[in-house]
């Protein structure tokens, strides 16, 4: 990352990342505002969406950080205004849909809702935590507009799912970015897969806003079935990745070892083979 390149149009990432972008996109009017179905709104619905839109907060405080690491990367940064955007309006949708049916939230809300836990300082296991909690945040959406009754939350969660999975792909090209250009590819496939290991292995191990969100909607929307789409989703995109199988989710600590194992076998025989050279 940060490599010099000469045509930015030709070898930045991010030009063909956007135009996907544009077409994706949706926009706050395309909502049908005025079908919202009073009927079907109630005081839990209203909480709920006053959580999703909260967790829907941190972006700013994430990008800010993302912006400071990855400060000398033309090509991410370019992607990351897109993102922080795109990540804008969800908060946006919900709090209009919230507006719509008589439910404010104020200032303090906004602010509150930036605040995230100090971020790793690894841009490798940045970048794979945010492939995870996207792939996470849009299963969430797809799960929360197949159960939602009122039709515009049905069709904001729809285009909010969308998003989510599209970004999922927008960072998991600039962790393949990374590993391309990194100095010692293996260790930050060894990054990666370890973000996928403290996520399978356990939620609770990491602090991301995401699963904080999820973990605040006690099971609300998740369910054994959506989270066993997820954990198979990861395990199989963040392979993909670092280019190992990872069969089935449970096996991730196996995959990892492995790959570490075989690593610093590599790395031992590389030594060695200097060591031989010198001395030769
Ligand atoms: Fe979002
Ligand atoms: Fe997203």
């Amino acid at each position: 990352m940060g490599t010099a390149v000469n045509n930015v149009f030709k070898d930045l990432t991010y030009y063909q990342l956007f135009e996907v972008a544009e077409k994706a996109r949706w926009n706050i009017t395309d909502i049908p505002w005025d079908e919202i179905d009073h009927s079907k709104v109630n005081e839990n619905l209203i909480a709920l969406i006053k959580t999703i839109a909260f967790g829907e907060l941190t972006t700013y405080s994430a990008t800010k950080s993302f912006m400071d690491m990855f400060s000398d990367d033309p090509d991410f940064t370019q992607w990351l205004a897109v993102w922080l955007y795109e990540e804008t309006k969800h908060p946006h949708a919900l709090i209009k849909w919230l507006h719509m049916v008589g439910a404010e939230v104020d200032s303090s809300f906004l602010m509150q809702g930036r605040e995230i836990t100090p971020m790793t300082p690894s841009k490798a296991e940045m970048l794979a935590f945010n492939i995870i909690s996207e792939i996470v945040a849009g299963h969430t959406y797809t799960q929360t507009s197949m159960l939602m009754d009122e039709p515009v939350l049905k069709q904001i969660a729809m285009y909010l799912a969308k998003d989510e999975l599209r970004h999922s792909v927008g960072f998991e090209n600039y962790a393949r970015e990374l590993i391309k250009h990194s100095e010692d590819p293996d260790k930050d496939k060894i990054i990666c897969l370890r973000a996928a290991w403290a996520f399978l292995q356990d939620e609770g191990f990491i602090s991301h806003p995401v699963f904080l969100t999820v973990r605040n909607l006690g099971g609300i929307i998740g369910g054994d079935e959506v989270i066993r789409k997820i954990r198979k989703a990861v395990a199989s995109r963040i392979g993909k990745l670092v280019g190992v199988e990872i069969p089935e989710p449970e096996m991730i600590f196996e995959v990892y070892s492995e790959f570490k194992r075989n690593y610093r076998k590599k790395k031992a025989a590389a030594a060695q083979e200097l060591t031989a050279a010198t001395v030769g």
